[in-house]
């Protein structure tokens, strides 16, 4: 599938939500079943949707699922997040033959032979219960050899030309090197670019990476290089280790990029150990800042999607610019709640180290059951319909003025002086939204 690089019509927008209706007949009850069986980690998570049935990424009954963004046909919304499910040929085959909808490979650059990796190189935070929720990594971008992904993507394209290849891609602050990378990934049918502008560990030592995208003029100019060069779609990948995403997302739209993909790992550092009292995850006793993701992000990675998509819809009106979201997303339910906020494809990548790649089937499972119940026919019904709902602080002020001064009934305390010491817990409790 190779599509030129146009500008196309962002479908979707904002219909108000509709209200759920209690007596809509549901095609399926999904059950939710605990995700120790296929996980091999030992995670007792919260439970993934009951698995559907799949056919080249599509659906077979209910809501449909197909998505069409810059003008890439997916027979569904979820993709492979660029990382350890996307670095060879076989992984990728995989993501395919179990129904993702698009695969976006690990990072590649022209010179593997600078990219060094280091084990361990990832961390899990666990809850008390010993879920996992948060996940560091420092692994580095790809380390094989540039010609040989090349190889294995062509081959890829061959065997199947209907379905979605997006080159993940990184390089030094070098307009040739650019140019090169773009072209060469071009020949090999790629159908649209993801640039990495956001790794937060090990590649910003060599301005790379999050490097660029922290700043503004480099960000700019790359991208101006890029498309240039690009004749394919090209997703700018965000850092969400800046002040303001939105700003940054602009940037590479502006300079012609026709997507933005958020977000990449927030820069953390796990825990230290308390007996060695050296930082995790601890490399011949050292350790190094990494990148973050997994559920504890979620929230994180929501408030960037929104406030991305509010500067897309304030600047290009919603059009012919598209938003992929990512952080956290393990349940049909997470990835409704990207798109609401405005993201048109929701990327996985963790969930796949943790789940392994059939979980795109509950994936979809979860979704259409979230449609069903809401009587939504196609993604295009709901995307963007909770981003009218976030608003400045300012706004919550005068409307709950309003709503008492209509009488309605106040929650929690009315100011800072009424919090007490005795019924301390009590009061925050009081203002709880989701007890
Ligand atoms: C082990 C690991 C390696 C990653 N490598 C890359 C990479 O090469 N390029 C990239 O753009 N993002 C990379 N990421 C970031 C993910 O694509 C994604 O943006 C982030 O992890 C948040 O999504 P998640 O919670 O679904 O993992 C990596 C993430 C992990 C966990």
């Amino acid at each position: 599938m190779m599509h030129q690089k146009t500008l196309q019509s962002r479908t979707c927008r904002a219909q108000a939500p509709r209200v759920l209706h209690p007596g809509r007949a549901v095609r399926r009850v999904c059950v939710t079943r605990h995700a120790t069986a296929n996980n091999g980690l030992g995670s007792s998570g919260p439970g993934l949707d009951e698995p559907i049935e799949l056919i080249n990424g599509r659906v077979t009954s209910g809501p449909d699922l197909s998505v069409e963004v810059n003008g890439l046909k997916l027979p569904n919304p979820f993709i492979i997040g660029s990382g350890p499910p996307g670095t060879n040929y076989q992984v990728m085959k995989k993501a395919f033959d179990e129904g993702w909808g698009g695969v976006i490979c690990k990072t590649l650059s022209l010179d593997s032979s600078k990219v060094v990796n280091v084990t361990p190189r990832y961390a899990k935070l666990r809850d008390y219960s010993g879920r996992v929720f948060g996940w560091q990594n420092f692994e580095l971008i790809s380390d094989r050899p540039f010609e040989l992904m090349l190889g294995e993507m062509r081959r890829l394209r061959q065997e199947y030309p209907e379905r979605v290849i997006i080159a993940s891609v990184m390089e030094e602050y070098n307009k040739n090197a650019w140019e090169e990378i773009i072209g060469r990934c071009e020949e090999v049918g790629v159908d649209a670019f993801e640039i990495n502008f956001s790794c937060p560990h090990g590649l910003p030592e060599r301005r790379m990476g999050m490097a660029m995208g922290q700043d503004p003029e480099v960000l700019g100019e790359v991208c101006g290089w890029i498309n240039g060069a690009a004749r394919v779609p090209v997703w700018a990948k965000m850092t969400p280790n800046v002040t303001d995403i939105a700003a940054q997302a602009a940037v590479a739209l502006r300079a012609g990029c026709e997507g933005v993909a958020a977000i990449n790992t927030i820069q953390c550092i796990t825990g230290v150990n308390l007996d060695t009292l050296r930082p995790e995850p601890s490399v011949e006793g050292y350790s190094t800042p990494g990148g973050y993701s997994w559920k504890a992000v979620k929230p994180i990675a929501l408030a960037k999607v929104a406030a991305i998509a509010k500067g897309m819809e304030r600047e290009f009106g919603g059009q012919g610019r598209s938003l992929s979201g990512i952080g956290g997303v393990e349940t049909g339910g997470d990835a409704a709640e990207f798109i609401l906020l405005g993201a048109d494809t929701v990327q996985v990548c963790t969930g796949v180290m943790i789940h392994g790649y059939p979980v795109v089937k509950s994936l979809c499972g979860g979704l259409q059951r979230f449609m069903t119940k809401h009587g939504f026919n196609s993604i295009s019904q709901f995307r963007g319909a909770s981003l009218p709902y976030v608003t400045v602080h300012s706004e919550l002020v005068r409307r709950q003025r309003e709503a008492i001064a209509a009488k309605k009934a106040r929650v929690g305390l009315a100011n800072d002086a009424e919090w007490s010491g005795e019924d301390f817990v009590k009061n925050a409790e009081s203002m709880v939204a989701n007890k």
